[in-house]
């Protein structure tokens, strides 16, 4: 897979060359690109931004430049075009999924109040576009979403894990919380470790599991729940 990201602050994305994911660059399973926006700027100051039409606060980022700089960076291509904004909807783990299936991904990071949305459209008639948030909360720029989103794709890509079963037991792959985990040693400051874990009875230890999940999900993101789709908790789950 290759990766493109355009920022104004190409050392934020420094990390993305660090622990699991630099390796997975230096094994050649992922390309990672990231382009100075300044670059296709033409006056001395560099300007990326402007003040908004309409009035109000804070600075928008000038079309022009960002025009430039996805037709440099997609050239002929139509590679997903990923923008970061508290604006987007919200990105999941189905995303993750789904873009990891992808030849090619460019991030485009927004910083100020945002990208000139003529840019968005723009780029729409030629390549797919999603404008996806982190979150409800609003960072400065959106470097650190791409981070995240990065780090999020890229795991699931083959001979990026360690262990590809960590992926398929992720939280969320089955739409449930993760449980608790536990290590060595049995007993740590009065605590033991449960002791169905340490019984050898896989089919026990399963459901288990799953009941913690079910317990967990259920406390903490009943949404999640309710999203199941019809069908998919079982009879003993709705005992739990
Ligand atoms: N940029 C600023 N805030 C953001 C958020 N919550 N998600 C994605 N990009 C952002």
């Amino acid at each position: 897979m290759r990766i493109d990201v355009i920022t104004i602050f190409p050392d934020y994305l420094a990390p993305l060359r660090e622990a699991l994911l630099g390796k997975a660059i230096d094994r050649g399973r992922i390309q990672v690109d990231v382009h100075d926006l300044r670059t296709w700027t033409h006056d001395v100051h560099k300007a990326v931004d402007d003040s908004p039409y309409g009035g109000g606060p804070g600075m928008v980022m000038k079309p022009q430049v960002w025009g430039e700089a996805l037709d440099a960076v997609c050239g002929d291509e139509a590679p997903r075009l990923v923008v970061p904004t508290p604006a987007g909807r919200p990105f999941t783990q189905r995303d993750a999924v789904r873009w990891s299936a992808e030849p090619r991904l460019v991030f485009a990071c927004g910083r100020y109040e945002g990208i000139d949305q003529r840019v968005i459209d723009d780029a729409a008639e030629r390549m797919p576009v999603e404008e996806v948030s982190l979150g409800d909360y609003v960072l400065v720029g959106g470097e650190v979403a791409v981070l995240t989103m990065v780090e999020a794709v890229a795991r699931l890509l083959p001979g990026v894990l360690g262990n590809p079963l960590s992926a398929e037991q992720d939280s969320f792959s089955d739409g449930l919380l993760e449980g608790p985990c536990y290590t060595r040693p049995e007993v740590w400051r009065g605590r033991p470790v449960p002791d169905v874990l340490r019984s050898g009875n896989h089919a026990a230890i399963d459901r288990w599991r799953r009941d913690r999940a079910l317990e967990r999900t259920w406390y903490r993101r009943p949404d999640l729940l309710a999203a199941l789709p019809e069908g998919t908790l079982t009879a003993r789950d709705r005992e739990q």
